[in-house]
Order: C-alpha cells, then structure tokens, then sequence
C-alpha cells in the first residue's frame, strides 16, 4: 500500500482526494498496488467531508510518519509551500506539486534537494493543468533541440477573452464567471496580470533550455489593457487577441522569454483555443511543430495531472529519472527588444499621419469606430523600442504584437 498526504484541500487538494477515490481501483490496477490518502493537511475544519478521519492541522504529523512516501502539495504561493517541501523531500518522501510559482521560482533547488535526498520531485500539473506537457516536452521530445514554445498558459484570461469577445460580457463578469468555476488564483491579479503565465513559461524554458529562467527577469504583460475596440479590429483583420507565454532560442544560444497579448491569425491553432482550454506549441530541430491542447485550469484536470504524477513515482518506486535543469547567469536570456514583429497598433490620429510615422501599414476598420481614432498592423517587422521612436509625438492607445 502506498500512503500519501494532501498538503491543502482547496480546488486542487480537493481534486485529488476525489480522483484518487472514484478511480482507486482503476488506479491500483495500474501501478500494481493500492494508493492511499493517510492525511490531508489543512488548517480549516471540513466536518462534512467524507475525508474527515485523514484531516491534520500540523505538518510534523506527516513529516514524521514513516509510513507516508509521496506529500502531494496543493497549498499554492512560495512561503508555507516552500518549507514544506523543503521539510517533506529532506525527510526522503517524494513531493508532487500543482504549484507553479514555487516550481518557477524554486524549483532548481527543491530538483536538486530531491535528487540529493534520491526522492522525486515532480510537477506535471504546474503547467497547462490536465495537458501533459511537461513529461512529453523531457521525455518525448527529449532528442530535439527546441527550438521556440508558445502557449496560452493561463485559462482564466483565455475564458475572460472568450467571454468578452463571444458573449459580450463585461470583463468583471467574465472574471467572475471564472472564479466560480474554480479557474482564478486565489488573487485573481496573478491570472490578468499575466504574473501566473509567466511563471508556466518559465517552467517550460527551464526544460526547453536546460538553464533557470527567473520569472523576475522576464518581461510580463497581462490583458487588462485589451479593450473590445481592439477585439474587434482585429476581428476585422481576421484575426484573435490571446494572451501568449513565449520562449525563443537566439542564434547565439541566448533566450527570449516574455509574457503579452498577441493577434493571432484565425488560421493559427492558437486563434482556435477557447475558453479555459490552454494550447503549448513546441517547435523542435526534429519533429518540426507540435501542440499539446486541453483544459488548462480546474479541480479534476487538474488533479488527473497531479494523481498521474504520484502513480508514476508508486509504479517506479521513485526510480524514475529525475527531472532538474542547470543555474542560469547573465547569458541566458535575452530581451525582447532583440525580437522584430508586426504591431498592431491603434493611434489618435489620422490614417495619413500614421503612415508618416510608421510606414507602410494595413489599416483595419471597425463598426462605431470613435472620431479620429486610427488602427492598422504594420507591414514592417520591427522591434517595439523602433516602433516607439517612430511613434514619438502621437497619442498612442494600443500597441499589440503580432504573432508570425
Ligand atoms: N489560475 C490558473 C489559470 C490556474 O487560470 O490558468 C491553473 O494554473
């Protein structure tokens, strides 16, 4: 029998003692034995819960008990989290974790203290939610050299964006329609802020490149300066506004990571993920482009990324390979002003006073456009620091990549 301990009973924690409960049997079947939850960790009382026997209040009951093998930690944040984790792994229990900022921030130390103390430390669920990306991306496509990965990593602003774009609801009331639905962080700025698909992307730079990419150093835009009058220029272009995590290898070996909101052309596999599903586009030396679609957020997707992570070390009896990555330095990263692009760009002025400033550009129109107020995409890539001295003097009020 291996026993484990749930470290958090909110959405994910939640998830987890249920998926392990419905599926058990299918489950142990699978690994060959049956798995158990002894403990789940959480500092409110859940008297109605059919769980109500396995809740504890302190941590050192866990740590302590030689009986549990794997510590699922659900808890979310950095702080709690990370003594945690750091206590479970030191004490030689395997650790699974939905929790991308501890992965993203901490995660090179906590590889290695697992590898140190020859236990597991995985963390499947961190990105995409139920999408297995982070197994194929070091396992599958292990003999590439990645070359760029894009994805749409936070599902609450791919469902806010939908929302707004499809049902014409106000940003606030699509956030809330999220938040009931379990997708939002706790604080929901970490979702519209682009703070939660930063640290995804960084997670899968780790991988991609092998060197540590602190979240700190990569450049973040979220979504709450997406008005509708740009969702529906770029309608009219044929055209989404997704919010994009990206990770491009440099010639020089150096890498570009960022987080903003891009157009998308319809025709792109990206344009069509919708609602809470998030989309990873690898692009390997060998396979060429492949993508990894699903739902990106919520308590059972969640939790099957999070249960399958915990069958893999009860299965391998934690002989599986570790997964870690290399300390990065000032070399390995670059800025995204060394990246040229189109932009979208919509300005208080006149068509013809654009294209003085910018250029060639294809102007876009829009139903009730407001007086004055001219949008176009570029026809020139350019980087956004160029594009900012040619726009010198003009009232700009939007300014959005555009994907290649
Ligand atoms: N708040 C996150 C999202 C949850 O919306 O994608 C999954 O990481």
């Amino acid at each position: 029998m291996v026993k484990v301990a749930i470290l958090g009973y909110g959405t994910v924690g939640s998830g987890v003692a249920q998926v392990l409960c419905q599926n058990k049997d299918a489950i142990a079947r699978s690994v060959g034995d049956e798995v158990q939850v002894k403990y789940i960790l959480d500092v409110r009382d859940f008297d109605q819960s059919p769980y109500g026997g396995t809740f504890v209040k302190d941590f050192s009951v866990i740590e302590e008990d030689p009986e549990v093998s794997a510590v699922v930690e659900t808890i979310g944040g950095a702080t709690v989290a990370l003594n945690f984790t750091q206590r479970a792994l030191s004490a030689g229990k395997h650790v699974v974790t939905s929790n991308k900022e501890l992965v993203a921030c901490h995660g090179l130390e906590l590889t290695r203290l697992a590898q140190e103390k020859g236990v597991c430390y995985l963390f499947e669920a961190s990105v995409g939610g139920g999408i297995p990306i982070i197994r194929p991306l070091t396992m599958c496509l292990a003999a590439n050299q990645i070359e760029e990965v894009c994805g749409i990593l936070n599902g609450t602003t791919n469902y806010i964006l939908t929302r707004m774009i499809g049902a014409g609801l106000s940003f606030e009331a699509a956030l809330k329609e999220a938040q009931e639905n379990g997708y939002a962080e706790r604080d929901p700025s970490a979702d519209i802020l682009g703070y939660d698909a930063c640290r995804k992307i960084c997670i899968l730079a780790d991988l991609s490149f092998g060197k540590n990419v602190d979240p700190q150093l990569v450049p973040t835009e979220g979504i709450t300066g997406i008005t509708l009058a740009d969702v529906d220029y770029a309608d009219g272009a044929g055209k989404k506004i997704k919010l994009l995590g990206r990770a491009l290898r440099q010639p020089d070996g150096r890498v570009c990571a960022y987080v903003a909101p891009h157009l998308v052309d319809g025709s792109h596999p990206l344009a069509g993920v919708e609602d809470v599903f998030n989309a990873v586009l690898v692009k390997g030396d060998a396979v060429g482009e492949v993508m990894f679609y699903g739902p990106g957020a919520g308590k059972l997707p969640t939790a099957s990324a999070v249960v399958a992570d915990v069958m893999d070390i009860a299965r391998s009896k934690g002989a599986r390979p570790p997964i870690t990555w290399e300390q990065g330095d000032d070399q390995t990263l670059c800025g995204t002003d060394e990246l040229a692009s189109r932009f979208y760009v919509r300005v208080q002025a006149g068509a013809d006073a654009l294209r003085t400033h910018v250029g060639e550009i294809k102007l876009l129109a829009r139903s009730g456009a407001a007086a004055g107020e001219t949008a176009g995409i570029t026809e020139q890539a350019m980087t956004e620091q160029q594009l900012r001295s040619k726009l010198e003097g003009m009232e700009v009020l939007s300014l959005i990549r555009v994907l290649n």
